[in-house]
């Protein structure tokens, strides 16, 4: 590989979601040079497909606070919340999506003219604001993409590698374009906004592009991630017999506006296993549908909105996917089961979304906050993406009038950064062929682990690695989710005990000794995923 070209900018967003959009267009506002950079269609990326909403307390809820918002979030959290994150990212709230709206989102209005709320899994109020019915993401990113206009946006290229000068500081970033031609952007400042993992999984509400990209830069970047253990499944996606790939979400808001899960025989499950019952946080029903199917020996439940008013004008997404599987959800329960669905963890911020790499920056799902804990509350990460892209840029802005320069991009550091810009090789990565490592991770690492399959699955990935040089998208990807399935099998291997969506069936209870622990992987000397310390969250 040789580099093709170059490119200068003050800030690399990487991803064109909700938190890469909004970081770059508050950036470009700040007069900053962006660039933003996607591997796909500026849209391809998990935020379109979001459906439930934004939650946030707008003050027009009687009975509804941040406080209980707050309350809320750190109860799905399992303890593993950090409560001073938590409660700055949701007070700023509102003000994000007055920003969005002022872009020209369009939230749905309920009959008095104020914004419509719904409500979901783990929420005590109705308190989501959505759009479309059930297309929020779908506004969300299209209110985005049009602002963004006018900002430079290179799509169909892949983000190979964070480049660093001699002090470890951020001093550009290596790209394949979509010719897959290499090239250097020159710039002090990065921000991973690429979104989750879905993809590990063989069976996920995730788009294609969701390979955990950000987090392998990052962590070859000498950065650190926490929680990665702690992979949602959202409980109902449509089941349409075993299938692979993206399946169709079915939000919870449909649970949130009455209808309930049944198992085969027509019976409520959920009543018992949480005050809240069906509307329990997502990982309780999602465990709770798991433990149902395999005492009934069964593939998937069932979610019963029959009683529900006008399901096709609600929840029209919904509706088309199961009118396009055969099945009519106004007469007849929708069968579902859990999918991996979201990373409660990821690359470890502050609280204005900087890594410990100095001009490495990440935000949304991509990044660990300390908002989601052991398992994120609903509609939470549109709103998170929203706020941290925000204070992504205000960081980037005031770390380069504190002095954030451009580093010495020198042959050296090209090399150790692992582009062949100078015509030297690429350095090689452990590369896993993508089914195994799917199949490995489904099988070990979904709902219900134990030590032996986790060991056996780190086996199965570890005999179909490899060491090659990603030359093209798919080969980024592949190393990606190497790189992840590797990581999450060695977190997960460590945490025995079980909280949030981290169910393990040979150590099925909390265990005290684990409250307030978070666990963050970085790499060894051979590029490898190590649990290197536990990083003690705030009481
Ligand atoms: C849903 O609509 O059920 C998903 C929303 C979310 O993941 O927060």
């Amino acid at each position: 590989m040789t580099a093709g070209w170059s490119a200068a900018a003050d800030l690399v967003v990487v991803g064109s979601g909700v938190a890469g959009l909004t970081a770059a267009l508050d950036a470009a506002a700040a007069g900053l040079r962006v660039v933003v950079v996607t591997k796909d269609a500026v849209d391809a990326g998990s935020t379109r497909w979001a459906q439930g909403g934004v939650a946030v307390v707008v003050g027009d809820v009687p009975g509804d606070s941040v406080e209980a918002h707050v309350t809320d979030t750190l109860e799905a959290g399992g303890g593993l919340c950090d409560p001073a994150a938590v409660t700055s990212i949701i007070a700023d709230g509102p003000a994000a999506v007055a920003r969005l709206r002022s872009r020209g989102a369009r939230f749905d209005p309920g009959p008095d003219g104020r914004l419509a709320r719904t409500r979901e899994g783990g929420h005590s109020a109705f308190r989501v604001v959505h759009a479309g019915g059930d297309a929020t993401g779908a506004e969300v990113e299209r209110a985005l993409v049009g602002a963004a206009g006018g900002l430079p946006l290179l799509t169909g290229h892949v983000a190979v590698d964070v480049l660093r000068d001699g002090h470890g500081a951020v001093a550009g970033l290596a790209l394949l374009d979509d010719g897959g031609r290499p090239g250097v952007l020159r710039t002090p400042a990065v921000l991973l906004a690429t979104g989750g993992y879905g993809q590990l999984y063989s069976s996920t509400t995730n788009p294609e592009t969701a390979t955990g990209d950000g987090i392998a830069l990052a962590l070859r970047a000498g950065a650190t991630a926490a929680d990665l253990e702690f992979v949602q499944f959202h409980p109902t996606v449509l089941y349409t017999g075993p299938a692979v790939g993206r399946r169709p979400l079915v939000t919870e808001a449909v649970r949130g506006e009455g209808a309930v899960l049944l198992d085969r025989a027509g019976r409520r499950f959920m009543t018992g296993v949480h005050p809240l019952a069906d509307l329990a946080p997502r990982d309780v029903v999602a465990a709770a549908i798991t433990r149902r199917l395999a005492e009934t020996g069964t593939s998937c439940a069932y979610l019963d909105a029959r009683a529900l008013d006008g399901f096709a004008r609600r929840f029209p997404t919904v509706y088309a996917a199961c009118r396009a599987a055969g099945i009519d959800p106004v007469r007849e329960p929708i069968p579902v089961t859990p999918a991996a669905h979201y990373s409660c963890g990821g690359i470890v911020t502050d609280a204005q979304s900087r890594t410990a790499v100095p001009g490495l920056y990440a935000a949304g799902e991509v990044a660990r906050t300390g908002l989601h804990g052991a398992n994120r509350l609903a509609s939470n990460s549109l709103l998170e993406g929203l706020v941290m892209g925000a204070r992504a840029a205000r960081a980037v802005a005031a770390d380069r009038a504190g002095g954030l320069q451009q580093g010495h991009l020198h042959a050296t550091s090209l090399r150790e950064g692992g582009l062949a810009a100078t015509g030297a090789a690429a350095p090689a990565v452990p590369i896993a062929e993508r089914g195994v490592v799917q199949r490995a991770m489904s099988g070990a690492a979904g709902i219900g682990r134990d030590g032996p399959g986790l060991a056996a699955a780190s086996d199965a990935v570890e005999a179909a690695t490899v060491l090659g040089v990603p030359i093209d998208r798919a080969g980024v990807e592949d190393a990606a989710l190497t790189l992840l399935a590797q990581a999450v099998l060695a977190a997960a291997g460590t945490r025995t005990e079980s909280r949030g969506c981290h169910v393990r069936t040979d150590f099925p209870a909390r265990d005290d000794g684990w409250q307030r622990s978070s666990l963050e992987v970085g790499l060894d000397d051979r590029g490898r995923p190590v649990v290197r310390s536990e990083r003690t969250v705030a009481a």
